[in-house]
């Protein structure tokens, strides 16, 4: 394998200032990380090695990364990011991996948050779907909640910059009393597998991501319940809660939000697989 085919992808190396032998023998191609990961059963090979070479500062991160996506954690937690709505966001070990369908619910919070509104977004993970609002719409004031210490200190990493606070507990136990009918968009990416599901989930998110991020109880909707008990207490008259839920859950999540009080409309995106359920105090 030549050097010239690899070393660009390191920053910092160039054909002026060639490998040393000692580096030559931690040298990896992408050919090779490509073949690896084929053989490991990633699907995305091609992809994973672009990313996975992208985002190596040397060669030796390099191996240590492919060995540890081939092992089996989830590519997101090797490289430290996660590309969501186009925005890269930090994803630390442990902290649930955002997912492609979710950018429907994001996309939607965004356009229902007018400039200087109220956000708050209750099991927050990694804090992507309030990096998403806070990127599109100036001005939010933006507050963020989970259970999980690895995604309150993640969430408030990634939310900083757009001044976000984040808070540890329960939904809305740790809230500030202040906020209680103040609250002009409430969304809630909320664990809702059923228990007798999380089984079935693909090992990168079974054995990779807490539990408490996946199940959602008997029928996945305990948690959700509990969220749209809390709303109408929080909610500004005319605020609009978001949620997401499996496709089939959706008409017992908008009956139960009707129950609470809430106009009720649910969404849903084909090419994402991805269903929001959306309710207007
Ligand atoms: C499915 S993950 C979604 C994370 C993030 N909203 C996203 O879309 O990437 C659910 C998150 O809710 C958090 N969570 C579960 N139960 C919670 C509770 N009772 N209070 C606060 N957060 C909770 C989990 O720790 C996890 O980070």
């Amino acid at each position: 394998m030549s050097t010239s085919r690899f070393l660009p992808a390191f920053p910092g190396r160039s054909a002026a200032s060639p490998a040393t032998a000692a580096d030559n023998s931690i040298l990896v191609g992408r050919d090779t990380v490509v073949a690896r990961l084929r053989a490991a059963g990633c699907v995305f090979a091609e992809d994973e090695a672009r990313i996975l070479i992208e985002s190596a500062p040397d060669p030796a991160t390099l191996r240590a990364m492919v060995e540890r996506r081939v092992a089996g954690l989830p590519l997101e937690h090797v490289v430290g990011w996660v590309d969501f709505c186009g925005l890269r966001i930090d994803v630390d070990p442990g902290v649930f991996v955002p997912r492609r369908r979710t950018e429907l619910l994001a996309r939607r919070a965004a356009a229902l948050t007018a400039p200087g509104a109220t956000v708050l977004d209750l099991g927050c993970g990694s804090g992507a779907i309030g990096v998403v609002v806070a990127t599109l719409v100036a001005g939010v004031e933006l507050y963020a909640v989970d259970v999980e210490p690895a995604a309150v200190e993640c969430a408030r990493r990634n939310l900083r910059p757009f001044g976000g606070r984040v808070y540890a507990g329960d939904l809305y136990e740790p809230l500030p009393a202040r906020l209680r009918g103040r609250v002009d968009v409430l969304v809630a990416n909320i664990p809702y597998v059923p228990t007798g599901e999380v089984g079935l989930l693909p090992p990168e998110a079974r054995l990779h991501e807490p539990l408490v991020a996946l199940d959602g109880g008997p029928d996945g909707l305990d948690v959700l319940r509990r969220v749209f008990a809390g709303a109408p207490d929080w909610l500004a008259p005319g605020g609009h809660l978001l949620v997401e839920t499996g496709q089939a859950q959706a008409p017992v999540a908008w009956a139960v939000l009707a129950d609470a009080g809430l106009d009720a409309v649910v969404v849903t995106d084909d090419e994402l697989a991805a269903t929001v359920v959306i309710g207007r105090r």
